[in-house]
Order: structure tokens, then C-alpha cells, then sequence
């Protein structure tokens, strides 16, 4: 088997299970199928001179990860990564910052994590970088000598083309994107901004085999929905009766779980739930909205502005609603851990998934899956939500507009169970189907073909390059997937 390396700029920490996010889970999920490593940063700020990479084999998964220097944190993870790359691919432009000497920085990490980690590849490595902090990575690799397969997958949505053009760097972005053999993306809208963004940057040419030209190279891009594992949040038919014999509330509980960040739409989400008791006052002591928002990139100024928004609504909705024996908004500014989210998602009668803007939305496919399927709750998904284009099923909402949400919102608490069983039927064939294990089976084997194909157009004298498509056609024998899931993926 080829060795799987994963690189990513957060890697789990094993000892803090609960920080967990989407992307870290999927990889997660994937190197417990196979060998091999992952590689990023540690979490950690170190200033040292020349700090070590620090290796960790913990739960059958090895780790090489090394520490940012603040100034790194500062300008290559909060500032280029996070106030420019993330709020322009979420289409803000209005909260992008560009200062001097984020892109430099930016480039001098993938630069340093390139290095570190050239020296571990070996000649059958499959190397698959992922999202928005590492963009230059295959480049710096490149540069290297690597020339063993090396795929991209942004998690992240790709906003309309004319955002990313605003970046000042946007053709060294182009150029750094086309050193890739394979960009995997969320949805197929992503992948129409991406090409549209090539055509429009660097006169990227769609070719006749579906490939695109860019600059001086050909490249595949495709549309991998990413999933979870359902078996994390299975449950036994013991369990689920305990669980329901708990459940003697007459309140029910309507759950949302986003990281506390403008893109997730959650200012709308408090005024329209304010706005449902206004207008449907029969429906207060009935219902709690149970809002987790976990902060994160605090220092970075627009995250400080939504949590203060945030507190004053679910401040107001509280003190204008509320009662001695009970509470509108029940508002957490933290992260729930993982192993209680199996039974808050199955106790919630609905859930609640408005983002503005957002690559996927696993949450969405996990409450799906949490779900009892003889009684099961309602998802309100927005329809700008990645997950929105496998999910039709959900009650798609504008979360932009307010009344759209109010409505959304009645029809779910509404519905009979009849209706509800039919749609959860619908949404958790999907979310079985398309797993976070189709999804790395699906990218993995569309990976080792594109390494393939540019491999077999480099000029025939360069034995090198030779040698290495051999090894890499006999990897893909070896490697050769039956995947049965493969056929349910749209790429
Ligand atoms: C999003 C990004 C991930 C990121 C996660 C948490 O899901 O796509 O790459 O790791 O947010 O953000 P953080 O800044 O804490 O890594």
C-alpha cells in the first residue's frame, strides 16, 4: 500500500478530543483506513531558533508536527490565512485585510513546512494537502524534487471569481494552485468559481478531456462532497431508550453548533428566533433554541465584533421573552465535547444550520445522523450551506432573509411525523452513502490518475519522471480501490 500523507495546518491533538473540527475529523477518519502520516502545525507558539519536529504516534495515527513563531501566528495563520484567504473564498471583500508582509509570511511557512517535510517522503508517498493555509505547498515541494502525486482539497467555499481577482496576489495564487495534480472541491458550484477564477486570472483553458490548462500546467478539478462516519454516531437500541425514557420535557429543543464566525450566519439566526416569538406567542415556554459558538480566532477584530453583537441579542431576546422558569436562548460560548453531541442531536427536535456562506456544514449530516428514524427531528439547512446540494431533502431556507427563517422555522416544528420520517429517510441515505470514507476512497483513486497523467506528459528524456510513473503505476495497482461507493460521488 502507498503511504497516505496528510498535510494540513491544524492537526488533532489526540488529548484534547473535543476540539475537534470538521476537517480534522475527515482526516482523522482517513488514516484510520490507511498508512501513513500527518504532518502540520502543533497548535504551539515557539520562538526558538530552530525548534524540532516533534513526532507522536497516539490511536494507531503518527504525527510530525512543529510550532509558529508568533510572528508566523500573526501574519501567516491570523493574517494572511484568516483575513484574507478565509473572508474573500467566503465572498466578504468587506472584512479583508490586506497588509504588508502577510503574503511574504504566508509563502515563508509553506516554504519552511515544505522543507521539514520533503526529507519524509518516499517514492510511493501519495501527498494530500488540505485547505486554504497551504495553498502553496505542491509548489514548495515542487521546487524540492517531489514528484510524487500531490493533491489539494479546500474545505472552504470558492466565492463568485470576481472576489478572488481582488486579492493582490491572486496570480501567484493561480500559479500556486496549478502545481497540484488534483483540486478536489465541496460543491460544483465551487468548481465553476474555480475555473471561472483560472479563466479570468491566468487565461486557464478547459481542454477536451475535462482538465483545465493553467500556466504551463494541466491539472484536474473535481467536486468530492465530504462526509462524516455514521458509525460515530450510532446507536445501540438499548441506548436509545434510555435516552428517550430521559426525555420527559415538554420543551423542545431546537440545536445549533457553529464555531462563533461571521460567515455562520448567527446574528440572523437570534433576530429571526426573537422575531418567531414575536409572532407566534403560543409557541414560548414550547420551544429553546440551545446555541453552542465555540470561539475561535478571537484576536482577529471581526470575530471580537460578531461575539459582542451575538451577546447583546441573546441578552435581549432572554430579557424580552423570558421567564422565572424559562429561558428563550440558552447561549454557550464553548465547545461541546464530542462524546456528549450523539445525544444532544438526538434529543433536538430540530436543527438549526444557517450559515451565510460554508464549504460543507458537517453538522448538518450529523444531526441527520443522530436521528431516531421511527421519530425523527427536522433539519433547517441553509441552502448556502455545501451540504445544501446533497441535502435537498432539509427545509432550505435564504438565511439572509429573516421572514424566509421565521417560516422555516414554524414549517419544521410543524411537520408531521410522516413527512419528517420521509425527508430523514432521504437525507441519511445520502449521508451514509456519501461518507467520509467515499470521500477519501473517491479523491484517493482520482488522485493517483491525475499523477499519472502528468507524469505521462512530462518530456520522455527525463528518466526520473519516468521511473516514478512506473512506481506510480504499479502503486495504483496495488492501491486499486473496488471502491462501491465510488459511483455516488459527482466528480
Ligand atoms: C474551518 C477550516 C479549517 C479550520 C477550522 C477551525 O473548518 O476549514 O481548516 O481548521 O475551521 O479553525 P482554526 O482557525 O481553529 O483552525
Amino acid at each position: 500500500m502507498a503511504r497516505l500523507v496528510m498535510v494540513s495546518n491544524r492537526v488533532i491533538d489526540f488529548n484534547v478530543a473535543q476540539q475537534a473540527g470538521g476537517v480534522t475529523v475527515a482526516i482523522y477518519n482517513t488514516l484510520a483506513q490507511q498508512n501513513g502520516f500527518w504532518f502540520g502545525w502543533d497548535g504551539q507558539i515557539d520562538n526558538s531558533d530552530s525548534p524540532e519536529l516533534k513526532v507522536a504516534r497516539v490511536d494507531g495515527h503518527t504525527t510530525v508536527t512543529e510550532p509558529l513563531t508568533t510572528d508566523d501566528y500573526n501574519e501567516y495563520y491570523l493574517g494572511y490565512s484568516n483575513s484574507v484567504l478565509w473572508p474573500v473564498f467566503h465572498n466578504r471583500l468587506d472584512l479583508a485585510q490586506f497588509e504588508a508582509g502577510y503574503y511574504s509570511r504566508y509563502v515563508a511557512v509553506n516554504e519552511r513546512f515544505a522543507r521539514h517535510l520533503a526529507p519524509l517522503i518516499e517514492p510511493d508517498d501519495v501527498i494530500w494537502v488540505h485547505d486554504y493555509h497551504l495553498l502553496p505547498m505542491a509548489l514548495e515541494l515542487r521546487k524540492l524534487g517531489i514528484e510524487n502525486p500531490i493533491g489539494y482539497f479546500l474545505h472552504i467555499p470558492v466565492g463568485p471569481a470576481q472576489a478572488l481577482l481582488a486579492i493582490p496576489e491572486y496570480k501567484e495564487i493561480a500559479k500556486a494552485l496549478s502545481a497540484y495534480d488534483l483540486i478536489g472541491l465541496q460543491t460544483q458550484s465551487d468548481v465553476r468559481n474555480l475555473i471561472d477564477f483560472f479563466q479570468q486570472s491566468v487565461f486557464g483553458r478547459l481542454l477536451p478531456s475535462g482538465r483545465i490548462r493553467v500556466l504551463e500546467a494541466e491539472l484536474d478539478i473535481g467536486c468530492f462532497p465530504v462526509g462524516i462516519d455514521p458509525a460515530d454516531f450510532a446507536f445501540g437500541p438499548d441506548e436509545a431508550e434510555e435516552l428517550r425514557a430521559a426525555e420527559t420535557s415538554e420543551i423542545n429543543r431546537i440545536i445549533g453548533i457553529d464555531r462563533l464566525d461571521y460567515t455562520k450566519g448567527l446574528p440572523q439566526k437570534f433576530k429571526s428566533y426573537g422575531r418567531f416569538l414575536e409572532e407566534y406567542p403560543e409557541y414560548r415556554r414550547r420551544i429553546v433554541l440551545s446555541q453552542f459558538a465555540p470561539p475561535t480566532r478571537e484576536s482577529v477584530e471581526a470575530y471580537a465584533d460578531i461575539k459582542a453583537e451575538l451577546e447583546s441579542l441573546a441578552g435581549s431576546i432572554n430579557g424580552r421573552f423570558g421567564e422565572l422558569d424559562w429561558v428563550p436562548i440558552n447561549y454557550i460560548h464553548r465547545t461541546i465535547p464530542r462524546a456528549e453531541l450523539r445525544d444532544v442531536y438526538r434529543s433536538s427536535r430540530i436543527g438549526w444550520v444557517t450559515p451565510l456562506m460554508d464549504g460543507m456544514n458537517l453538522v448538518a449530516k450529523e444531526y441527520i445522523a443522530c436521528q431516531d428514524p421511527a421519530d425523527p427531528g427536522v433539519l433547517i439547512l441553509s441552502k448556502f450551506a455545501g451540504a445544501a446540494e446533497q441535502l435537498a431533502a432539509a427545509v432550505l431556507v435564504n438565511p439572509y432573509d429573516l421572514n424566509d427563517l421565521v417560516h422555516g422555522l414554524r414549517i419544521a416544528l410543524e411537520m408531521p411525523l410522516e413527512e419528517r420520517s420521509a425527508r430523514h429517510a432521504q437525507l441519511l441515505d445520502i449521508v451514509r452513502k456519501s461518507d467520509s470514507n467515499a470521500w477519501s476512497r473517491s479523491y484517493f483513486s482520482a488522485l493517483m490518475k491525475a499523477g499519472q497523467r502528468r507524469l505521462a506528459r512530462a518530456p520522455k528524456s527525463s528518466s526520473e519522471m519516468g521511473k516514478a510513473l512506473e512506481r506510480l503505476q504499479s502503486t495504483a495497482k496495488k492501491n486499486n480501490p473496488p471502491s462501491r461507493f465510488a459511483a455516488n460521488v459527482v466528480t
